[in-house]
């Protein structure tokens, strides 16, 4: 291995930073985040770092002193060879022979030479293997992902189109090869992973909704206040729990002389009943239809107020006007216990949530994260489970989903419960949910303050704004405790593309 040198370690260095002047004429071959050696004869040491702050300097043009060139531009031609580079080395770690990194103790002795990494051949770096989402930009060095790090929560930030949906499926395809966990996908679009695990995808819009979200639609559609809200929540319990079959409770209602004991004494059971009853399988079975639930709810609330008879119509008149949303609950028949099923024998599950709309997206995420949660609190074993939530600004800021997506970041970590946010806008996440996410890939950014709430949770080693400006699709920085050299390096993600475009 031929290693080409470009520049020497000048004066002024430290264990971490090392100040460098290039070598003239190899200025073309000198690229910010380029992998290096630094070869000390002296200590007889190399170190292994990457280059930052990259500056051209003409000390004969000093920024602040006048130079004759603003009187006569054409002199500027002369004395070109003044011009010097200069870089800082961030180190990585000193070289061991078996190809491990240790932390740099003592500053590379100036004058050592400088040489740049070109292949992965270059240099004896030997990473812990792990899970591969593409390579060093300009050496093709493989970083891997240490497989330790999904428990710790992975956020993946870069302004659209830079590349995201496509780094988490080279995610996910590595996670389903080399480890035993499996994967739970949120597609908000509904178009980023049906191409890619297509016999595993979930409409939305047939998972069935529980009570809280049908009575929570309702009272907004419907704007129910004081009692009628108890009556509506109270009757949608009734319903469910008798799988539609409410008749005895409303069959002569219009008639005189009705029989409101039955209903009484079916509302004093309610609260024993709930408790020994399997709602989610009663919700399987309901089969729903406006009317006769407008019918019962006018019937509980007579039944448990004083409620005037219009104020019974209203109530019944508008509930069976939702005629539609009825008839989509009907078309409904997967449970969040049925997906957990489907995940655990198929180790894949993409939620395609683009069917419905976006205060049913949040609950879903919301019920099913609660059924794994559900399944930790009894069983209190790890899961194993990396939860894709991708556009999670639409999820991590808003109830209910934030409080599971909370959940899941502060304690997941116990129980192999880990989360992939995938996102434009990080800086809108909780701070409870910013601050456990411990593993990020960033792209260039929506806002400067999208980096600024990065730099406080990470070591960003100096990359500014500008430095994010510039890249290119597919183009990461990977940092954090997932990355294996615990410093920013610059990744080029591994192509991915759909099965039929290959
Ligand atoms: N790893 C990759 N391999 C091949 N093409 C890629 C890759 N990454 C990005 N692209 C190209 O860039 C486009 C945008 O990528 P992607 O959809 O992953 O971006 P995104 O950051 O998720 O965008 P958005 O924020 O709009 O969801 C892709 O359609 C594809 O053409
Ligand atoms: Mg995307």
């Amino acid at each position: 291995m031929s290693l080409k040198p470009i520049g020497v370690v000048v004066s002024g260095s430290s264990p971490v930073n090392v100040p460098i002047h290039v070598y003239k004429g190899c200025e073309n071959l000198v690229k910010e985040d380029a992998f290096v050696v630094i070869k000390d004869e002296e200590k007889n040491t190399e170190y292994f770092g990457v280059i930052r702050s990259l500056r051209m300097n003409d000390p004969l043009l000093n920024q602040n002193m006048r130079s004759s060139i603003i009187d006569n531009p054409e002199l500027a031609k002369h004395g070109k060879e003044v011009v010097f580079e200069t870089m800082n080395v961030r180190v990585l770690g000193v070289l061991k022979p078996d190809g491990q990194l240790e932390p740099p103790r003592q500053p590379p002795t100036p004058r050592s030479q400088v040489y740049l990494v070109e292949t992965p051949g270059d240099v004896n770096l030997k990473l812990e293997t792990g899970l591969v989402l593409g390579k060093h930009k300009f050496s093709g060095l493989e970083i891997p992902l240490k497989p330790d790090a999904l428990k710790y929560h992975i956020g993946i930030v870069g302004a659209t189109g830079t590349g995201k949906s496509r780094l988490v499926v080279a995610l996910i395809n590595e996670v389903l090869e080399k480890t035993d966990w499996k994967v739970l996908v949120f597609d908000h679009s509904g178009q980023d992973y049906k191409d890619y695990f297509e016999n595993h995808v979930v409409n939305a819009s047939s998972i069935i909704q529980d009570h809280e979200m049908i009575y929570d639609y309702l009272k907004r559609e419907i704007s129910v206040k004081d009692v009628a809200e108890d009556a509506l929540y109270i009757s949608l319990l009734l319903y469910i729990l008798h799988e539609g079959n409410v008749e005895k409770f409303i069959s002569d209602t219009d008639k005189k002389g009705k029989k409101p004991s039955e209903l009484s004494q079916e509302l004093n059971k309610l609260p024993e009943l709930l408790e020994n009853t399997d709602i989610e399988e009663k919700l399987k079975n309901t089969q729903w239809k406006a009317d006769k639930l407008g019918k019962l709810v006018a019937e509980v609330l007579r039944s448990i107020s004083q409620a005037k008879a219009s104020t019974m119509n209203r109530l019944s008149v508008s509930i069976s006007l939702q005629k539609d949303f009825f008839k989509s609950l009907n078309e409904r028949k997967i449970t969040a216990r049925d997906i957990l099923e489907k995940l655990n024998k198929d180790k894949k599950v993409v939620i395609d949530l683009s069917s419905v709309k976006q205060e049913e997206r949040r609950y879903i995420v919301y019920s099913i994260l609660r059924k794994i949660w559900e399944e930790i609190d009894t069983k209190k074993q790890p899961v194993k489970i990396l939860v894709v939530i991708d556009e999670a600004h639409n999820y991590a800021t808003s109830k209910p989903s934030v409080d599971m997506i909370e959940r899941t970041a502060r304690e997941g970590r116990k129980w192999g419960l880990g989360l992939v946010l995938a996102s434009q806008r990080f800086i809108d996440f909780s701070t409870d949910i910013r601050n456990n996410i411990n593993t990020f890939f960033f792209s260039k950014l929506q806002t400067p303050g999208d980096l600024e709430n990065l730099e406080g949770i990470l070591d960003l080693g100096g990359i500014e704004y500008d430095d994010i400006a510039i890249l290119a699709t597919r183009e990461f920085y990977f940092a954090g405790y997932g990355n294996p050299l615990k410093y920013p390096v610059l990744i080029e993600v591994k192509e991915v593309w759909p099965r039929k475009n290959q």
